[in-house]
């Protein structure tokens, strides 16, 4: 039995019924201060009815939340494939380290000479980053991917504006990820969508058509999210460039380059990383992200406050005194906590490991698409990169579709793959293996799928009504993710 389908056998168990009166998980020591009469201290505030809690015993409790712990699905109980999204294991070692009291329990307002290490960190950080991309300065204070975008678009109206021209357009090819027009509309930005070609890639006379002297920049993501590798990426740079635009460079395929190549090298002037999914920072269930944002020295001036600075005394300190800066997007030292995992994560790997890690990742995302060509339809052909996306054309006459695919993995224990992105594949399955995985647990995988394309030809219903092992079968996924309910009631209220 996987482990994602080892909690359901134990439902009832999980209900908050178990309560029983005065039952309790907890000895508290006898009194040591004065007993103050509560209801005189708290006046109108004090309850006149206990509160409705569950009462349970320690052991209770404690087997409560790890059943309901296991219940997720998380990169450290398996495969992960989640296209786009990067789902790389997250070293335990990140974990040691963010946990040094000198790292935790820094104060985003302490005085810089009582956090020379934590400063010393920031300055290392954006030096490797600098280094990996070929950016000459980058912030840390971006808390996810997408921040980092409006930051980076930010310092592109800027810099426009600083040089008294008015552009008002974004070009953004059609496999772009939805946080790209987001970013340039949020800084009222037309976005104009070009077109890209048969192979999945954007091309230069694409570009050529739509660039005019109004387009403040193009928005591009490479490898892009086909998982192709955008070839032309030199002769669309000079394009834009000579234009006046700029090029913003969607860095959330990184895992794809890293020591291999670099976006600064290729014409990008600005980009984010999504540390999260290049540099194994844990990411999703609401947790804080890390999105740093790169610019060539053009931009430099329009960065985000505070920068890392060093003074003249060989002290670190923060500089918030730049005039032409967007302004201040985060707490002084940004996502502390995944600031100190990521540099972790390179200085463990180093140089070799991380250009490994790409290698790594390309070829597997090369070998799952080699085993599973044939069952699946793949839009576009050729070698991939870092991920690859197949679709469910073939699987037309069973009825069965990408979604119920996706749905039949969870009885697996698999996480689904990102399915229905990018638009421009109908019924698209978006799988990214991650460096991670062995060939043994890619294989497995790849069995799964095998499997269930058998059963779409031969019991199509089992697919269809997928998940079967789950405790919920299918939601409305609309309203679980706008009104997610996510605090339990007693039934009668
Ligand atoms: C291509 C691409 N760009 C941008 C983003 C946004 O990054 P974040 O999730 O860190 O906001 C994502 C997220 O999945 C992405 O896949």
């Amino acid at each position: 039995m996987s482990n994602a389908t080892q909690g359901f056998a134990y439902e009832e168990a999980l209900l908050f019924e178990l309560s029983r009166p005065g039952r309790r998980g907890v000895d508290l020591p006898a009194l040591d201060v004065p007993d103050v009469d509560a209801k005189q201290l708290l006046g109108e505030a004090f309850r006149a009815e206990p509160a409705d809690l569950p009462q349970l015993s320690e052991v209770d409790v404690v087997r409560h939340f790890t059943r309901l712990s296991t219940w997720n699905a998380a990169v450290d109980l398996g495969l992960y494939p989640l296209g786009s999204c990067t789902m790389k294991y997250n070293p335990k070692i990140n974990e040691r380290v963010a946990r040094l009291p000198g790292f935790a329990w820094a104060h985003p307002h302490s005085p810089a000479e009582r956090v020379q290490g934590l400063l010393q960190l920031c300055h290392e950080l954006e030096r490797s980053l600098a280094e990996i991309s070929g950016m000459d300065r980058v912030s840390l204070q971006p808390a996810a991917g997408a921040q980092g975008e409006l930051a980076g678009i930010m310092m592109i109206r800027a810099y426009h504006e600083h040089r008294g021209e008015r552009r008002h357009k974004v070009l953004i090819p059609d496999s772009a990820h939805g946080t790209n027009p987001a970013s340039a509309a949020l800084n009222g930005y037309d976005v104009v969508s070009v077109p890209s070609g048969s192979d999945g890639l954007l091309h230069p006379e694409a570009v050529e058509e739509v660039m005019a002297d109004d387009v403040a920049a193009l928005m591009i993501t490479n490898p892009n999210t086909l998982g192709l590798f955008e070839t032309h990426i030199g002769r669309i740079c000079e394009i834009v460039h000579s234009g006046g635009g700029l090029v913003y460079g969607d860095g959330a395929n990184l895992n794809a380059l890293l020591g291999r190549g670099r976006p600064g090298d290729l014409g990008i002037d600005v980009m984010h990383f999504n540390l999260h999914k290049t540099f194994s920072t844990p990411h999703g269930g609401g947790g804080p992200g890390s999105g740093p944002v790169g610019v060539k020295s053009i931009l430099e001036p329009f960065l985000p406050v505070p920068v890392v600075a060093q003074a003249e005394d060989g002290s670190l300190e923060w500089d918030e005194d730049r005039p032409l800066t967007i302004g201040r997007l985060h707490g002084n030292h940004g996502n502390v906590g995944m600031l100190v995992r990521a540099h972790a994560y390179i200085l463990s790997l180093g140089p070799e490991g991380l250009r490994r890690c790409a290698d790594m990742a390309v070829l597997n995302a090369n070998y799952l698409l080699a085993r599973l060509r044939g069952a699946f339809h793949v839009p576009y052909d050729g070698a991939v990169m870092h991920e690859c996306v197949l679709s469910d054309r073939e699987l037309a006459a069973t009825g069965v579709t990408t979604l119920d695919v996706a749905k039949r993995l969870i009885d697996h224990g698999y996480h689904p793959p990102t399915i229905y992105f990018p638009l421009v594949v109908a019924g698209a399955l978006m799988i990214e293996p991650t460096e991670s995985e062995s060939r043994e647990g890619l294989d497995r995988f790849v069995e799964t799928l095998l499997d269930i394309v058998r059963e779409a030809h031969e019991e199509p219903e089992k697919v269809r009504s997928a998940p079967n092992r789950t405790r919920l079968a299918r939601l409305d996924e609309t309203r679980a993710a706008r009104k997610p309910v996510l605090r339990w009631q007693p039934e009668d209220v």
